[in-house]
């Protein structure tokens, strides 16, 4: 049963294989022209130069530019005119000056899970893929580790537990390090750690300007409040310093259990007082969804329910034990070595859930606790919508339940995340194959489905992770509601980013 529970899972995967960098690819004739658009011609003979050993330059057409341009969501995807592979941090900086000086949009990207629609935004652009500044390096200490800004999350879980270590990360395997962070960084570490933005010590950042900077508490300590949890606005990290600790636990429980829907209200009546309102143990957390499962059943969605814990399956077993007694149609628990935990649990990188090529089309909502009328409301609404358009049934409602305490014991005034009161992150994902005929019902039934769970909690206002937003949603959804907040995050992006160069994920409006 596992293994076919896992074969839909990983049914519609796509492999992307990292391209080896290439020499500058002269596969055109060069026409003599004086214009300034990014043609594969202007770009090669005006940057090319200017880059260091290692660079490469990448053009569409190629299987190069493919990769590096390849999304987890083709809806409202950046159109890339070019591809710069930086082979140094300081090209990041030369590629951000040519640019400004032609006067062509540029983005950073790195994983390719950015999915909100503001990045639609830039055309013919030049995409800087900072992929290539992944080096993982634990500093002598044994405090804190140097990282690229193209590093993502399974390469610093490895690097880390090979060295008994552990720190924050993102939860599925494939997403980077950075992406995550700017916006706060959500993750299984983070009742002991916080957000991945909690953790980092300094971030060098090539700025709108092309100026190389050091942020940190005492260095630009303005842009340091704002690069945690609305970094994306500011410019483009390309190394940063981060904490990490001696690990906890070498090995992780987790107990996977599918539920039919019948259980669906006891099963959420347990987890609320497993969650106690955010107060479970740091030790212990949930992640849940609704998806279609044909090898469990054909005629409505499945709920499939997953607890981690930081110990053993012993000290896990009066949390579990509640879930067992529930009856599920399958379970599997077992101990895993941490880097495998993601993978053992249908969010590692060769998993659906990180699969590159559909449209996908996410809504989120920071939720207190769970609703039990509410919740099945939202089943319903579900199962209505991917049993009338079957092409809508690769779609899920995902409840991130993850432990608190490390994210709630900093202050939440002290950076720009302003989601820390929240207790569960829910979220809507409309996933199919590109069809714009699809756009126009996915789309309306998503919001329709965020709105119903933001119902779930009346006089709670809607707050959107930036992370996880559409692009339709308000500034203080997403930035938060105190006004001192956009007031303080307009006054940077004034400072730092005047002329709105880095306005293509949610940006903050001046
Ligand atoms: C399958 C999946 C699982 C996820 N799980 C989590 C999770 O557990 N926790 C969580 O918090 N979020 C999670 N997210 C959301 C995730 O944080 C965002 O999608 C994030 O933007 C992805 O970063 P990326 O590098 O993978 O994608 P990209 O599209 O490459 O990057 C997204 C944006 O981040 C910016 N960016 C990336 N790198 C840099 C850099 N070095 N410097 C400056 N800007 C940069 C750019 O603006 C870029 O457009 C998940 C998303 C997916 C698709
Ligand atoms: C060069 O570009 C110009 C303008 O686009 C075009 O008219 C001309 O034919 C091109 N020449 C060559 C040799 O391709
Ligand atoms: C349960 O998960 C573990 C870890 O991924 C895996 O090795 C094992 O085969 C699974 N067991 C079943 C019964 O599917
Ligand atoms: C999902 O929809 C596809 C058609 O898009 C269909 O072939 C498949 O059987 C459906 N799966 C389930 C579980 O209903
Ligand atoms: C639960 O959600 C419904 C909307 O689905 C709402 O009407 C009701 O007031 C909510 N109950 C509580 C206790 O918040």
């Amino acid at each position: 049963m596992y293994s076919l529970l896992l074969s839909f899972f990983v049914a519609s995967r796509i492999l992307i294989s990292q391209a080896s960098p290439l020499p500058f690819i002269f596969d055109r004739a060069v026409n003599d022209t004086t214009s300034l658009a990014p043609t594969p011609q202007n770009v090669q003979r005006q940057l090319g130069p200017l880059l260091a050993k290692g660079a490469s330059l990448y053009f569409p057409g190629t299987p190069q530019f493919q990769d590096a341009t390849s999304r987890w969501s083709t809806y409202k995807a950046p159109n890339i005119a070019v591809v710069v592979e930086p082979g140094s941090a300081k090209d990041v900086a030369t590629a951000v000056s040519f640019a400004n000086k032609f006067g062509i949009p540029y983005l950073a990207m790195n994983k390719g899970h950015g999915s909100t629609t503001t990045l639609g935004a830039i055309k013919n652009g030049i995409e800087i893929h900072v992929r290539s500044l992944n080096s993982i390096t634990i500093n002598a200490d044994g405090k804190s580790a140097s990282i690229g800004g193209g590093s993502y999350n399974q390469e610093l879980i490895n690097k880390l537990w090979s060295n008994g270590k552990a720190s924050a990360s993102g939860s599925c395997a494939c997403v980077g390090l950075m992406g995550a962070g700017l916006g706060g960084g959500l993750g299984r570490y983070q009742g002991f750690y916080g957000l991945i933005s909690d953790n980092l010590i300094d971030v060098d950042i090539v700025l709108a300007s092309g100026e190389t900077v050091t942020v940190s508490e005492k260095s630009n300590s303005d842009l340091w409040w704002g690069l945690r949890g609305a970094g994306h606005n500011f410019g483009i990290v390309t190394r940063f310093t981060m904490k990490i600790f001696d690990s906890p636990a070498q090995n992780w429980y987790f107990a996977q259990f599918v539920f039919t829907q019948d259980k669906l209200e006891k099963m959420v009546g347990l987890v609320n007082t497993m969650m106690d309102n955010g107060n479970q143990p740091k030790e212990l957390m949930n992640y849940y969804l609704y998806a279609w499962n044909p090898a469990i059943s054909t005629t409505e969605p499945v709920v499939i329910f997953t607890i981690y814990y930081i110990g053993t399956k012993e000290q896990a077993a009066k949390y579990t034990k509640p879930y067992f007694d529930l009856g599920p149609v399958f379970h599997n628990d077992s101990m895993v070595a941490y880097p495998e935990l993601a993978s053992a649990t249908g969010l590692g990188d060769e998993d659906f859930s990180c699969a590159h090529g559909f449209n996908r089309v996410q809504y989120p909502v920071g939720l207190l606790n769970y609703n039990v009328s509410n919740t099945r409301a939202v089943y319903n609404l579900f199962k209505e919508q991917t049993v009338a358009v079957p092409a809508l049934n690769l779609s899920t409602v995902v409840f991130e339940g993850y432990s608190l305490q490390g994210v709630k014991a900093v202050p939440a005034a002290s950076t720009a995340y302003p989601h820390r009161e929240d207790n569960i992150l829910a979220s809507i994902l409309a996933v199919y194959a590109p069809n714009p005929a699809l756009d126009s019902v996915a789309i309306p039934w998503a919001r329709k489905v965020r709105d119903l769970m933001h119902s779930g909690q009346p006089g709670r206002q809607l707050n959107a992770y930036v992370n996880y937003a559409f692009g339709d949603e308000t500034q203080e959804m997403v930035y938060g509601y105190e006004p001192w907040r956009l007031e303080r995050l307009r006054g940077l992006k004034k400072k730092y980013d005047p002329k709105g160069k880095f306005n293509f994920y949610e940006p903050i409006k001046v």
